[in-house]
């Protein structure tokens, strides 16, 4: 890692620890047994496997840190000045199914601002990561958001709805709106943290979607931000535990992309 960044390498190494078992469990996908949590939203024992490796280890360095992650919930929940906001499996679904698009994603946030990123994506060994002030990387090289200039020639990736969302049509619509609006179809790789990854190292000119959590964008926020990205909400609810409507893109596209998605005003429906 080209960052000499204490809270990054605590972060590195629980990756890392936990990634192993990961890329094992990946490996056995049949045997892995699958409980479901709720339509559309699967958790696996290879889930809580990761999870568990990733906090034990941030706790290790940290015992008194909160920690708000995706099947554990809410740890230390009275330290509001120092937390890591981690997703085990961002990609699910993928995973399950023996598709190589998923990543561990681990933010930390001082004082409700998020400092640090990293997403990792096992199968290609791809590391993304980015701390507040000092760029965002792929592995050893530096990363920048693209230069494509306008909406029309960008290539767009979004993901959702899920099958318990309340605005299923509405989402859909959006999604034939803005291929109208494309001249390449619309990717939906099924892993929000990657699809920000992708959007930091230009591979995505920009990227949307409704009804995020948290710990889905939280380590992708900084690193879109820090690869020159810019990073916008729309028809938010307060407070974390409210979904996100995110939208991330390059400086140049950003306010077309953004008013496009802003026009539909779903949730004012
Ligand atoms: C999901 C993925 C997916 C997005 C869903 C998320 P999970 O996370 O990021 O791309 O469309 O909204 O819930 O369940 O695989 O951790
Ligand atoms: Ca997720
Ligand atoms: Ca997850």
């Amino acid at each position: 890692m080209r960052l000499n960044s204490p809270k990054l390498n605590i972060m590195y190494k629980a990756c890392m620890k936990a990634s192993k078992s990961l890329i094992r469990d990946f490996g056995e996908i049949e045997n892995l047994q699958v409980s479901s949590k709720g339509p559309g939203d699967f958790v696996s024992s290879a889930d809580k496997r990761t999870e568990k490796i990733i906090i034990d280890e941030l706790l290790k360095a940290h015992p008194d840190f909160g920690i708000l992650s995706e099947e554990a919930g809410v740890i230390n929940e009275k330290n509001k000045t120092n937390r890591w906001i981690i997703d085990p499996i961002d990609g699910t679904s993928n995973f399950l199914n023996g598709i190589p698009q998923f990543a561990i994603s681990i933010g930390y946030e001082e004082d409700n601002k998020i400092k640090n990123g990293l997403i990792y994506d096992p199968i290609k060994n791809e590391l993304f990561f980015a701390e507040v002030g000092n760029g965002a990387f792929l592995n050893n090289s530096r990363i920048r958001v693209s230069k494509k200039k306008n909406l029309k020639h960008s290539l767009i990736g979004t993901g959702g709805p899920k099958s318990s969302s309340k605005f299923k049509n509405e989402i859909f619509t959006e999604f034939i709106e803005m291929s109208k609006n494309v001249d390449t179809p619309i990717r939906k790789y099924g892993s929000a943290s990657l699809d920000l990854a992708s959007v930091a190292c230009g591979r995505f000119d920009g990227f949307w979607q409704r009804e995020l959590s948290f710990w889905d964008i939280a380590a992708g926020i900084i690193i879109v931000k820090e690869a020159g990205g810019f990073i916008d909400f729309i028809e938010n609810g307060v407070g974390e535990s409210k979904k996100k409507n995110l939208v991330a893109s390059n400086s140049l596209i950003h306010k077309e992309l953004l008013d496009l998605v802003k026009k539909k005003n779903i949730e004012k429906n």
